[in-house]
């Protein structure tokens, strides 16, 4: 029999699916699909499984990637349930990035990940795509590129690790990571302890069993639709895990049959629900920076998604979800008690329940029709508090919007604070110029600073410090940590760790190495004022001392250009290579999501 593929007279649609997408490359479309197939068929594939609704599976397992460790199961159980349903699954890599193993930070190539998913969906024949991932950056850099594709996409993410044990102390990274450094620091704990508790911290596969930022996206993911209900919590080691994959695969085929795209599916009322859910599970800071960003690629919702939306929508939302760092629980409580599904019905009064999501049906649907039975209130197992007795009555997370030194802008995680008080404060600015500075003097005996200096840190911003580290949570100077002090006010234009606590003040923009930032011009004694009720961020310096002080720091910046070959870093990213100089030239400010201009919807090749 004759295959109709190769019949010259019947021409190809280009809009067709499977393999029969985008048949460019060799100019004759016949021609294109007979090559296609014969190197598929190198594969061991069969025209019938060619014929199929083709589901890709973007694969981020690396050694180097142990919050990744399970993806090999779960692709095996996602293509079990894309085969049952009719569909051919085909596994794809694309970089994986761990907190840890991505130097100089995982978040300076996030963006770069954006770029691999989105040109790996739109290069390979798919007609939908399963995005496996987990640990912090991935799964905004995978949400990201997918807008940008435009192609159906489903998230499926690999889920916490079980929290260990330490001296009958449960303990989990990395909340108690930082804890017991910090005790080790301030010698409450000593050595053997500190080596004991290093083997313990992570003791499973998966993503932070806290609310860092892996978890706080993963639940993010469930608000936006993106992901089933029963994703977001169920830990890297279980076998619900693989079902929830399996049932991945299924309604991966049914999105390839529907063409349900993410532009299409989100709408701002899916960013609304993910900005409730983020305040009410005391969300990591970073998924602020990752929603902007996301928000930033769809042609419809950029712009008008803001940091005044986050703080706005705070001040309705209490915070419910007892974990920590701003509680006390693990992902595995929050899974035991109901997970999304029980925060989601707790919520349901503020939620936008006609919001779609990639089941094809509405979230308020998927609520009711979704089996729950749950926990008692009384029931010592439930981290969930009810709506009317919350554990932080509003705006777990707030935007500082006026005052003269964040016009841009910045954000702190107030339910983590450890002493409320520092929450208004006034007190005289500590200034480190950046990290290496801040490494050299912190533990300095001779540091001039008590327990009300404000410690600011300059230069971990966007540009400043190429990647943004986590190098906010500027730690108690050792010789106040020994008195006893656990909290200090601090302010940076850097990011911290989602399972970081502490009164901190972030994302500060225009970022210290911009020339028209004052952060940037910040000098030891100057007196900070933060008032986190008024959302006010200020330092008392008059318009023209700022201005004085900006316009001696270009004359100084211009001089050391001429004699050192080195103008200030605003200046020399003109003069960096290779992906460093893109991202240094590229990279918006955090307000806008720290992603690269020439992606987001503002961006060019958008526009009518
Ligand atoms: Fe991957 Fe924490 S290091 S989730
Ligand atoms: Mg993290």
């Amino acid at each position: 029999s004759t295959n109709p593929d190769y019949d010259l007279s019947t021409p190809i649609d280009p809009n067709g699916v499977g393999l029969r997408q985008n048949l460019t490359s060799y100019g004759d479309a016949h021609f294109s699909l007979f090559m296609r197939k014969l190197f598929i068929k190198a594969m061991g594939y069969s025209e019938d499984a060619l014929s199929r609704p083709i589901v890709g599976i973007v694969n981020t397992y690396s050694s180097f990637n142990p919050c990744h460790a399970n993806i090999p199961q779960l692709i095996d159980a996602v293509k079990r349930g894309v085969q049952l349903s009719g569909g051919l699954a085909i596994d794809f890599p694309t970089i994986s990035l761990h907190e840890s193993f991505a130097a100089p930070t995982s978040m300076y190539l996030r963006n770069l990940m954006s770029m691999d998913t989105e040109e790996m969906i739109q290069a390979q024949p798919v007609d939908a795509v399963v995005l496996i991932g987990g640990c912090d950056k991935t799964t905004p850099a995978q949400l990201m590129g997918g807008i940008s594709a435009n192609k159906p996409i489903i998230h499926l993410v690999t889920g916490p690790m079980m929290p260990g044990s330490y001296q009958g102390v449960r303990i989990g990274a990395c909340t108690d990571c930082r804890n017991n450094w910090a005790k080790f620091r301030a010698g409450t704990l000593d050595i053997e302890d500190i080596s004991a508790l290093n083997e313990e911290l992570a003791p499973t596969g998966g993503t932070c069993g806290v609310m860092g930022t892996a978890s706080t996206m993963a639940c993010i993911l469930v608000a936006l639709g993106m992901m089933p209900i029963h994703g977001a919590t169920a830990p890297a080691i279980s076998s619900s895990r693989l079902r929830i994959s399996e049932s991945t695969g299924t309604y991966a085929v049914q999105l390839a049959k529907q063409q349900l795209r993410p532009q299409t599916l989100l709408t701002r009322e899916s960013f609304l629900n993910a900005i409730i859910v983020l305040q009410a599970i005391g969300g990591s800071t970073n998924a602020v920076i990752h929603l902007m960003a996301i928000a930033g690629r769809h042609l419809s919702i950029a712009g008008t998604i803001t940091l005044a939306t986050v703080d706005e929508i705070g001040r309705a939302t209490p915070l419910l979800v007892d974990l920590k760092p701003s509680g006390e629980n693990y992902m595995t409580d929050f899974h035991n008690a109901g997970g999304m599904l029980a925060l989601l019905h707790e919520l349901k009064p503020l939620l936008h329940l006609d919001a779609m999501t990639i089941t094809g049906r509405t979230l308020g649907v998927e609520l009711a029709d979704t089996p729950f039975r749950p926990l008692p209130r009384e029931s010592p197992a439930n981290c969930i508090h009810p709506l009317n007795t919350p554990l932080y009555p509003a705006s777990s997370l707030i935007v500082f919007q006026h005052g003269n030194l964040a016009p841009g802008g910045a954000v702190m995680k107030a339910s983590a604070s450890k002493d409320r008080r520092l929450l208004q404060h006034r007190g005289r600015a500590v200034v480190f110029t950046d990290s290496a500075d801040m490494a050299a003097r912190i533990d300095d005996l001779d540091l001039e600073v008590t327990a009300d200096s404000v410690l600011v840190l300059q230069n971990i911003g966007p540009v400043g410090f190429p990647g943004m580290p986590e190098a906010g949570l500027v730690p108690i100077p050792r010789k106040l940590a020994a008195l006893g002090v656990t909290d200090m006010l601090r302010l940076s234009d850097g990011r911290m760790s989602g399972t970081a606590g502490g009164t901190i003040v972030l994302h500060i923009s225009p970022e210290a190495a911009d020339p028209t930032s004052v952060l940037g011009v910040v000098r030891d004694g100057d007196v900070i004022v933060c008032d986190a009720e008024a959302r006010t961020l200020r330092v008392e310096l008059s318009d023209e001392e700022i201005k004085r002080r900006q316009e001696e720091r270009r004359t100084k910046e211009n001089e050391e250009g001429k004699t050192k070959a080195k103008a200030g870093v605003w200046e020399a990213r003109n003069h960096v290579r290779g992906y460093r100089g893109l991202y240094m030239r590229e990279v918006n400010q955090a307000e806008h999501g720290a992603d690269f201009g020439f992606l987001t919807a503002a961006g060019p090749g958008n526009g009518p």
